[in-house]
């Protein structure tokens, strides 16, 4: 056995002695999603933290996931195994930055996306995905909303709802990396495929595809669409889940620039020494929990 069959050994091991579950999300490299108990998009990730048996919670993402997670279970141990796995997007805005759009907009609500700090999320009125941002924004009884952090959801949810959205230039540096000469590049290499992008990238590149989705909206249009190859404007590990799910299916990475460094931290030794340390534990103040579990509850009684 090599080093890293040995390690995927240990995890199984310990994953049953101790009642823990691996959550990872669909960028993780190929090894963490293997092992991962439950795959999937930040709205499926935290919905599965919400309900699970398990005593502890080994979040295979970025912090502001496995913060999601710590305020929907908050009994449980919900574990980081790599501390240093953050987003930048959700490093753009402070609650600061949110109050003061607060008092320029008296009494227009604010929708965050789950990228976010909790900090953030408890200063707000509600939360979304990319899974469900449209819905949350449409529930609201507004005709104005501020959206925060993420200029490019923001941007594409004010396209689908008669609300006038107030935006905060907020950014994922990974999906911005890509501009329309990348979707036209990839569509000249391969004609037939349909571009699906994520909502994160540039308006530009959205409106040059053909498909917005989020990573969970993918794998379902993916299983119900016609055509046997896409072009994927997204982070590069969603490629492997969608090899792993349609093996029959062709999938080309728009541009190699889509990788996302942080998503690439977590390891196998890492998952392993979480499990066998219980390190990092992500832990909040109680406050904290409650407010931001506020926004974060009411957006999943949306969906
Ligand atoms: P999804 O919720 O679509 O998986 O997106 C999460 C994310 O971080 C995108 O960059
Ligand atoms: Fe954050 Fe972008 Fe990485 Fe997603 S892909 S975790 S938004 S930096």
């Amino acid at each position: 056995m090599n080093q890293q069959q040995i390690w995927g050994e240990e995890i199984k091991q310990w994953k049953k002695d101790k009642n823990a579950i691996i959550l990872a999300h669909n960028y993780q490299i190929p090894e963490i999603q293997d092992i991962g108990d439950f795959i999937g998009d930040s709205l499926d990730l935290s919905k599965k933290a919400a309900e699970t048996n398990a005593d502890i919670i080994v979040f295979c993402g970025v912090t502001f996931m496995a913060e999601t997670a710590k305020i929907l279970a908050p009994k449980k141990m919900v574990l980081l195994p790599s501390k240093h796995a953050g987003c930048p997007m959700a490093d753009m805005i402070e609650p600061h930055d949110v109050l003061k759009l607060k008092q320029e907009h008296p009494g227009v609500p604010v929708v965050c996306y789950v990228n976010s700090s909790a900090e953030v999320k408890a200063v707000s009125d509600i939360c979304c995905t990319s899974a469900n941002a449209i819905n949350v924004v449409n529930s609201l009884d507004s005709k104005k909303i501020i959206f925060i952090p993420d200029e490019g959801l923001g941007s594409y949810v004010a396209e689908h709802c008669s609300k006038e959205v107030i935006l905060f230039p907020g950014y994922c540096a990974t999906h911005y990396m890509i501009k329309k000469e990348e979707v036209e590049k990839a569509r000249k290499l391969h004609p037939n495929a349909p571009v699906i992008v994520h909502p994160e990238c540039r308006k530009e590149v959205r409106d040059a595809s053909d498909i917005v989705a989020g990573t969970g909206k993918m794998i379902t249009l993916i299983k119900d669409h016609s055509s046997n190859e896409f072009i994927i404007g997204t982070e590069e590990g969603m490629i492997y889940r969608l090899e792993t799910l349609f093996p029959e299916k062709k999938f080309y990475l728009m541009s190699s620039k889509l990788y996302c460094v942080n998503m690439k931290k977590t390891t196998l030794e890492h998952v392993r020494n979480a499990l066998l340390h219980h390190q990092h534990e992500m832990m909040l103040p109680e406050p904290l929990m409650e407010e931001a579990g506020e926004s974060i509850k009411k957006m999943l009684m949306v969906g």
